[in-house]
């Protein structure tokens, strides 16, 4: 009887869920039935890597779990699941946010990032993101596990230091800015490296001014008359 029960309440939850998940067309829509058996279940509207994302999910979820689980966005680690490592650092809305303890629904209409946004959005020549071509000149990963998670704490610290209009960071300021992020591998000097080789890279002005210096010396003019 409580079972016939359960399954009468799990199946009227999913027709609802049916229902809402007609949503906005062009949205990437994910419906996965089996999982519409609990009545704590939300539907989530946001935008993932600069699509708009319609997706169900129970409510107690975390953010973490919606992209892994849900969305097939693995890129994001499961390290600690308890907000000490940083693995699954993501960007919400441009800020560095730990997707682990997060809950889902806190990130509806809002603009999430994930690793990888780093592959498609500001790739340059080489198709991939400045920071992430530094990673690999520089051999700033060794396993990966924790790389997504530098990743995305690094280039959210970069891309408001430019907007700030502050200039280039001191290498103890990219330190404190993925303090948050454990390597068990790599000691920390090549991903240290490697921000800071990406820093003239997404700084225009920087770049400007160092390749004005570069052709002065080159020419000889050294600005004395
Ligand atoms: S998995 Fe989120 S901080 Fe470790
Ligand atoms: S490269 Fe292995 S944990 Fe950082």
């Amino acid at each position: 009887m409580g079972q016939d029960n359960d399954q009468s309440t799990g199946d009227g939850v999913l027709e609802i869920g049916r229902q809402l998940l007609k949503g906005t067309p062009g949205a990437v829509v994910v419906e996965d039935p089996q999982r519409w058996r609990s009545r704590d279940v939300r539907l989530l509207r946001f935008s993932l890597n600069g699509q708009a994302v319609e997706v169900a999910a129970p409510t107690h979820w975390t953010l973490l779990e919606v992209l892994r689980y849900r969305l097939d966005r693995i890129g994001s680690k499961q390290g600690c699941d308890k907000g000490d490592c940083g693995a699954c650092t993501v960007r919400i809305d441009g800020e560095a946010v730990l997707s682990c303890i997060t809950l889902a629904a806190e990130v509806e209409g809002r603009a999430v990032e994930t690793v990888e946004a780093l592959s498609t959005g500001r790739a340059d020549e080489a198709g991939v993101h400045p920071l992430v071509r530094e990673f690999d000149r520089h051999g700033a990963a060794q396993c990966g596990f924790c790389t997504p998670g530098i990743l995305m704490s690094a280039v959210a610290f970069l891309d408001q230091r430019v907007a700030s209009g502050a200039g280039a960071p001191a290498r103890a300021e990219i330190a404190a800015a993925i303090g948050g992020n454990l390597c068990r591998c790599t000691g920390y000097v090549k991903i240290l490296d490697a921000i800071g080789a990406a820093w003239p890279l997404l700084a225009p002005s920087e770049a400007a001014a160092e390749s004005a210096s570069a052709s002065d010396s080159e020419s000889g003019n050294t600005g004395a008359r």
